[in-house]
């Protein structure tokens, strides 16, 4: 094995409340419950109990943790289980079933990562007008403080938001996540509302004296072969990369995308008077990075790749996805090269800001015999993608730890029980869990780093 990788590098693993925690009646509902219920809106029927049941096993898991010796846990708080309504009185035991898990994380030597919302919006705030309603983001800097007085002097590293593009174009402009609603303006007002919420929320944590705090994104790199495409590369790009970076930056909404946007929303939502809210400074940034978009002309069919449609992408140009092979079993194709694209995006919009990537791994098939369960793709996946950071390190990229998603197979959002992401099977029906090779792998990596 060529790869190296220094000592302090942090190795971790991520997972999301919602795709593990089950015990829906210890919450609040979430948009996710409700649109579990939706007939068809989860691929195979699975609603967010028991997931895998991570409440009821937290010492097991924590065990797994710590079988791991993985330096650093990213979890996410669910904002129903702290504030079962979305505003209002918190719940004394969603609280402590969050102090149990970030003590005994602590109690383990494993650093917790905390984000504060992973998509599954309180069923009530969204009742009242969800992401594209601006009062949201203030239900949400009021929460990010509740959670932030609580646990600012445990948990190590903060995110306000994971993916806020996936929360506002695949909840709100396509709707195959929940909320499942399709409006293109409202999914415009979304993003910005988001990243209005983190703004706020960072103002928040700090008064709470939270430390290391920062948002993690999905930066997409967008690449064509066919030069005609540029137009709709640089508007795909703008939606899912440049508008939120723009505003975290200072910078406003792109002028192209108010202008390529203009015939589904008239950008009333945007007020100047946000601009230093939104660009409130940061302390790091996580990247979320599994696939790149290659779009190519209209032709044959579009093709299969979760989430990359064209429904999600507000005013879309005539394109078509057109992801290479290999691929994933989300139909994504794998491209470790596009890792050092997107990393490269952030450091040009917000230059000094120090890198992690919170989030890589990849849903393939796997050969279970009586030695085990092997999943030799996923351990390729992740070395493949470590190695790229490796070498942008050397190139003097600040890039600071990587987390592979994910710990256990999980409740792949709409996919459902479908793919599995885990370096740790999960058996649905009885909650089970067993070791796969590729966490072996990632064990013996972490033991012997340089
Ligand atoms: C990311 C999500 C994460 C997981 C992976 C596969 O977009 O943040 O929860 O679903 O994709």
């Amino acid at each position: 094995m060529t790869l190296q990788i220094p000592s302090d590098f942090e190795l971790g693993v991520a997972t999301a409340a919602w795709q593990i925690e089950g015990d829906l009646a210890g919450r609040g509902r979430s948009i996710w419950d409700d649109f579990a219920e939706i007939p068809g809106a989860i691929v195979d029927g699975a609603t967010g109990d028991p997931a895998c049941d991570h409440v009821h096993r937290l010492e097991e898991d924590l065990d797994l943790l710590a079988w791991l010796a993985v330096d650093a846990y990213r979890f996410s708080f669910s904002w129903p289980r702290v504030m079962p309504t979305g505003s209002g009185p918190t719940s004394p035991e969603g609280l402590g079933f969050y102090d149990r898990l970030v003590d005994g994380l602590l109690e383990r030597g494993i650093t917790p990562v905390a984000t504060l919302y992973h998509w599954d919006l309180p069923s009530l705030l969204e009742s009242a007008g969800g992401w594209p309603a601006r009062d949201t983001a203030y239900r949400f800097a009021d929460y990010a403080q509740v959670v932030a007085e609580r646990f600012a002097d445990r948990v190590d590293r903060w995110a306000t938001l994971n993916e806020p593009w996936c929360s506002a174009f695949l909840g709100y402009c396509s709707g195959t996540f929940a909320p499942g609603r399709s409006d293109a303006g409202d999914s415009l007002a979304a993003i910005y509302h988001l990243i209005l919420g983190h703004g706020l929320a960072v103002e928040r944590l700090r008064a709470a004296q939270a430390r290391n705090v920062g948002i993690v994104l999905n930066l997409i790199p967008v690449v064509a072969d066919d030069l005609s495409m540029e137009p709709v590369v640089r508007h795909i790009d703008g939606l899912q990369n440049r508008i939120v970076l723009d505003l975290l930056a200072g910078r406003g909404v792109p002028a192209d995308l108010r202008e390529s946007c203009a015939s589904v929303t008239d950008w009333a939502f945007v007020r100047d008077e946000d601009t230093p809210v939104l660009s409130a400074p940061i302390d790091w940034l996580g990247e979320n990075y599994y696939t790149i978009y290659r779009v190519a002309p209209v032709g044959e069919a579009d093709a299969d790749a979760i989430g990359q449609e064209t429904a999600a992408i507000p005013a879309c140009p005539p394109m078509r996805f057109a992801p290479r092979e290999p691929l994933t079993d989300m139909g994504w194709e794998i491209l470790p090269s596009g890792l050092e694209s997107a990393l490269r995006m952030a450091t040009d919009a917000l230059p000094g800001v120090p890198l992690w990537v919170c989030e890589n791994g990849a849903a393939i098939p796997e050969v279970t015999d009586e030695t085990g369960i092997h999943d030799q793709v996923r351990t390729d996946y992740v070395r493949d993608h470590l190695e790229v950071l490796m070498r942008m390190r050397e190139k003097g990229f600040d890039i600071r730890g990587y987390y592979v998603w994910s710990l256990l197979d999980n409740l792949e959002w709409a996919s459902g029980w479908t793919k599995k992401f885990g370096i740790v099977r999960v058996d649905p029906a009885t909650g089970e869990r067993t070791v796969k090779d590729s966490a072996r792998w990632y064990r013996s990596l972490i033991a012997e780093r340089g």
